[in-house]
């Protein structure tokens, strides 16, 4: 097995990448594709090589999204795809939940994350026992969690959602009111769209809280006919500020459906590029902010993943048993 550093961009490595690179070259200088051909060469071999299946989500670099994922999409997509793969070995190109939610679905498979220090700020700002002093102090209210969350608070939770059924799941539960957690700002989002009453916890994705309504409002007066489309992990009012409000999987189905001539997605900088990719007719405006742990997985480690199949995700099995049941309680909810 060839170790990353003795890959070469040979002419046969050219060769067999040059249909990848042209799903991707609206996006990457034809200069950058030799430093990105002869990883993505070897990792399509080790993938077969291994039974593997690498899941990325849409935030992950052109690079890994067009070059090496075989499924792609946002939070919910990844849950759902992941319990129909018959691969021994799944690579999580994403953060370290999305990698614990594919372990959860797949328990006798392998799973692997390339970087394990790919957190997230929302999964890092509620613990298992914030979760038990909620009931404590709200008996009987049904817990809603984000699956930007641990296993261990999954563990302690009645059912998952994703932003891309945060509003079915909670009006699934048939009750007035529910706790929902950890997001504030897609609590408050999700708050606008039903009458079930929303307690919300106070995390915030240290990407998306950075966006402000006034510079929505700047990017209108400088962009003719722009239209702003905005994920709910966003302050409120960035979401007034925007046109249409969507998970990532939504945002993209958005620009594929109304081809609008302009627009400006304000979430990570990656999503921009990779639908920017497939989008002929429309001008992507950024700017965008950077989620540091997505970019922590790369190429070199998702290569190194597969060569070692390390680093494992491992779940503590009495965490496993009902944190399984809370993301499988929401992936039985009917989409709308
Ligand atoms: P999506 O489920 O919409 O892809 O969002 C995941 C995420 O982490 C957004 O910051
Ligand atoms: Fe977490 Fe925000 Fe990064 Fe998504 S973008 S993984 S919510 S820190």
């Amino acid at each position: 097995m060839a170790e990353a550093a003795e890959l070469t961009y040979s002419p046969e490595v050219a060769r067999a990448t040059r249909p990848i690179y042209e799903r991707m070259k609206r996006v990457m200088p034809e200069v950058e594709w030799p430093f990105h051909a002869p990883l993505v060469h070897e990792i399509n071999r080790l993938k077969r090589e291994r039974n593997a299946v690498i899941l990325a989500h849409n935030y992950q670099t052109p690079e890994i999204f067009h070059g090496v994922a075989d499924i792609v999409g946002d939070s919910l997509a990844l849950a759902a795809r992941a319990t129909e793969t018959d691969a021994d070995v799944i690579v999580v190109a994403g953060v370290h939940f999305m990698a614990e939610t594919a372990k959860l679905l797949n328990p006798s498979k392998t799973v692997l994350i390339p970087d394990t220090g790919a957190g997230c700020s929302l999964a890092e700002s509620i613990t298992s026992a914030d979760i038990r002093l909620l009931r404590e102090r709200y008996p009987g209210v049904p817990v809603v969690a984000y699956v930007n969350t641990s296993a261990a608070v999954k563990a302690e939770v009645d059912i998952c959602c994703t932003s891309g059924n945060a509003v079915e799941v909670v009006e699934s539960l048939g009750v007035p009111r529910v706790i929902f957690l950890p997001d504030e700002y897609l609590a408050k989002h999700v708050a606008t769209q039903t009458d079930v009453e929303i307690i919300a916890w106070k995390g915030h994705c240290e990407v998306h809280e950075r966006f402000t309504g006034a510079e929505i409002e700047d990017f209108r007066g400088r962009f003719d006919g722009l239209v702003v489309i905005a994920h709910p992990e966003c302050p409120p009012d960035v979401l007034e500020a925007a046109d249409f409000v969507g998970s990532t999987a939504r945002m993209i189905d958005f620009v594929a459906e109304k081809r609008p001539p302009r627009v400006l997605m304000v979430t990570e900088c990656s999503m921009s590029d990779n639908v920017a990719a497939s989008s002929p007719d429309t001008e992507f405006v950024r700017p965008c902010n950077l989620c540091p742990h997505m970019k922590r997985i790369t190429l070199a480690n998702i290569l190194e993943a597969l060569r070692t199949l390390e680093p494992r995700v491992e779940i503590d099995p009495a965490l496993a048993e009902p944190a399984r049941r809370a993301v499988g309680r929401m992936l039985a909810v009917k989409p709308r």
